[in-house]
């Protein structure tokens, strides 16, 4: 059956405007005999990294509150359970559908939230809009911040220092979106994450483990070592985290709302330790932090409206990804085939050399993302894959790119069973972030700093090399990779929130995702578990997964590849809605890279 549906999709392929229904049909068929399955839930579902934050969303789905409550209640449990991660101290993107018309804008006339209400993208029943709470630069910071006398980047400072901290932006961004698109009150909502840091949790194997491999970091800050080790080692699985100064943190927040955290005695904490040593950030900084309502780009993938983040965020690398590798029928040269993986490691490649040499924060100037993803720009790129032999780097980074303008993080997903989606992602940059912890404050501080180019040509963090158009520039936001993503059914149905960490690799996991679950006809849980590639231009080699056949790896490398063995990569969190024809309710599938947190409003 298997083989007459893809022959079938073929044909249906080259036979325009039907194809995206035949195209749904054929998926349905195909997800009968898979041989990995979703967790399926009546009503809705929260995907989280930790079990305990997924929990605290399900609790507010069971109060009756809305996708946008869940996903703000279990990403601020995750600044608790997963300290590593995410935290108070960093940023993120966050992505929300809601139909109709929200509850929540009767009570809400703040000028924020009409400023929201302004950026909505308006589809079929609901509407769209995308948070922007990245982190940004303190008005101190200059573009040759992190290098040294000798001209070369400072890789210590732009990673472990206090300058290597941009003004946080997670408080921000939660409180809009729950202010402005939750029902619930915020102390409800909150409350999770309060009892969580209050009364503590035990630290699981994941989490021992992790502070093991970041003892010499964190021992260097005497708040991190306090709150993470005991009598010098690290707490051991079973061993319970508490954390007071977070909960009252947390707590002011609740009461207080921003300035609950950008003023008052947690701003004055933050700015303490900053003069403590070369921090920048000042009070000025904290109290102009302001998270961006944006409008969500769009684009159609076979008859797929799919929505991604515009830039600083990863959606607009994502999207130029999808619409390359549209017309390739990945399909018939299958799923881990070499010819598939080649193709579209060129378009990776492609994408990055758009992504790294022009991409950055707009800021207040219109930046014309929506330009990147038109059909001439999108054909005339696509035009450069050569799906006989790869491309160098170096000679693609030798021709003018096509249009001239210009380990830690985690992810939830919620579907609220009313039709409501988010997809959220936040971070602190690297485990840990800076490793430095806000003393009578209880959060780590972020290491964004680094995400941006210390020097045109310089690789950060994750290896990218990145250019002017994401120099150092105060009041900028770094270029990130984070790229929460909604898709809908060709008749407009919201149906897929997904997301993932993995620095530079988070594009690159959620388009196989998507590919996987979209173009190949797995089901979720296949689409989130296949090995994964990754290629990102610079360094010029495509990184695999544990499962790609090697034969699949000889007919790369004679493509002309370098190839390079990689841990796992990504960690996708991904919720589905099922149609009521279908049966109704909705999917989940956590990342089986990482632990499984998964949680319902039953
Ligand atoms: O924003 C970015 O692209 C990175 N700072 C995200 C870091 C990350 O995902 C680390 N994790 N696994």
């Amino acid at each position: 059956m298997r083989g007459a549906a893809a022959g079938l999709l073929g044909l249906l392929l080259a036979s325009g405007s039907t194809t995206t229904l035949a195209w749904a049909q054929t998926n349905v068929l195909q997800e009968r005999d898979q041989r990995m399955q979703p967790v399926w839930g009546p009503r809705g579902m929260v995907a989280a990294g930790e079990p305990l934050a997924a929990a605290a969303g399900a609790r507010m789905l069971r109060a009756g509150g809305n996708a946008v409550d869940a996903a703000v209640a279990t990403t601020f449990a995750l600044t608790v359970t997963l300290p590593h991660a995410t935290g108070l101290g960093g940023g993120g993107f966050l992505l929300l559908w809601l139909p109709g018309t929200s509850p929540a804008r009767a009570r809400s006339q703040q000028a924020e939230c009409r400023q929201a209400f302004s950026r909505e993208l308006r589809q079929a029943g609901g509407t769209a809009l995308g948070i922007d709470f990245r982190e940004t630069a303190p008005a101190a910071a200059r573009s040759d911040l992190f290098l040294a006398p000798s001209g070369a980047v400072d890789r210590h400072r732009a990673t472990r220092s206090l300058q290597s901290a941009a003004v946080p932006g997670t408080v921000a961004g939660l409180l809009l979106a729950q202010r402005c698109y939750g029902r619930l009150p915020l102390a409800q909502v909150m409350a999770p994450a309060i009892t969580l840091a209050r009364q503590g949790l035990p630290v699981s194997r994941n989490f021992s483990q992790s502070l093991q491999a970041a003892g010499p970091l964190l021992q260097a800050d005497p708040t991190s070592r306090a709150l993470f080790f005991r009598a010098g080692r690290p707490l051991q699985p079973g061993e319970q985290l508490v954390q007071p100064e977070l909960a009252a943190t947390l707590e002011r927040i609740a009461r207080g709302g921003n300035a609950g955290f950008y003023r008052g005695p947690v701003a004055v904490a933050v700015l303490r330790l900053m003069r403590s040593d070369d921090g920048l950030i000042s009070a000025a900084d904290l109290q102009a932090y302001r998270a961006r309502p944006v409008m969500p780009l769009r684009i159609s993938f076979r008859g797929h409206p799919v929505l991604g983040m515009p830039p600083p965020a990863g959606g607009l690398t994502l999207l130029l990804l999808l619409r390359l590798l549209e017309p390739f029928n990945l399909a018939a040269t299958g799923l881990n085939s070499a010819a598939s993986l080649h193709t579209m490691a060129e378009a990776m490649n492609l994408a990055y050399l758009q992504r790294n040499a022009l991409f950055g924060d707009p800021g207040d100037t219109p930046f014309p993302a929506q330009r990147f993803l038109d059909d001439a720009v999108i054909s005339a790129l696509r035009s450069g894959i050569n799906t006989e032999r790869h491309r160098p780097a170096a000679e693609l980074l030798a021709a003018a790119p096509v249009f001239g303008e210009g380990s830690d993080t985690t992810h939830v997903s919620v579907a609220d069973g009313r039709g409501g989606l988010v997809a959220a992602t936040s971070s602190i940059n690297f485990a840990y972030g800076n490793g430095i912890t806000v003393p009578g404050a209880g959060f780590l501080l972020n290491n964004h700093m680094d995400d941006f180019s210390a020097r045109p040509g310089s690789a950060n963090g994750f290896g990218l090399v990145q250019g002017r158009a994401n120099a150092i520039r105060a009041g900028r936001r770094p270029l990130s990779s984070m790229a929460p993503t909604l898709v809908f059914r060709p008749d407009g149905a919201p149906w897929i929130a997904t997301g993932s960490p993995g620095g530079s690799r988070i594009t690159t996991t959620v388009l196989q995702v998507l590919l996987n679950r979209l173009v190949h006809g797995l089901n979720l849980a296949g689409a989130v578990a296949e090995p994964r590639i990754h290629s990102q231009l610079l360094p010029d080699r495509i990184e695999w997964e544990q499962g790609i056949s090697p034969d699949s790896l000889h007919a790369l490398e004679q493509r002309g590849h370098g190839l390079q063995r990689a841990a796992a990569m990504g960690a996708a969190q991904s919720v589905e809605v099922i149609p009521r024809q279908e049966g109704g309710g909705s999917y989940g599938m956590n990342d089986p890279r990482r632990a499984w947190a998964l949680a319902q409003p039953e």
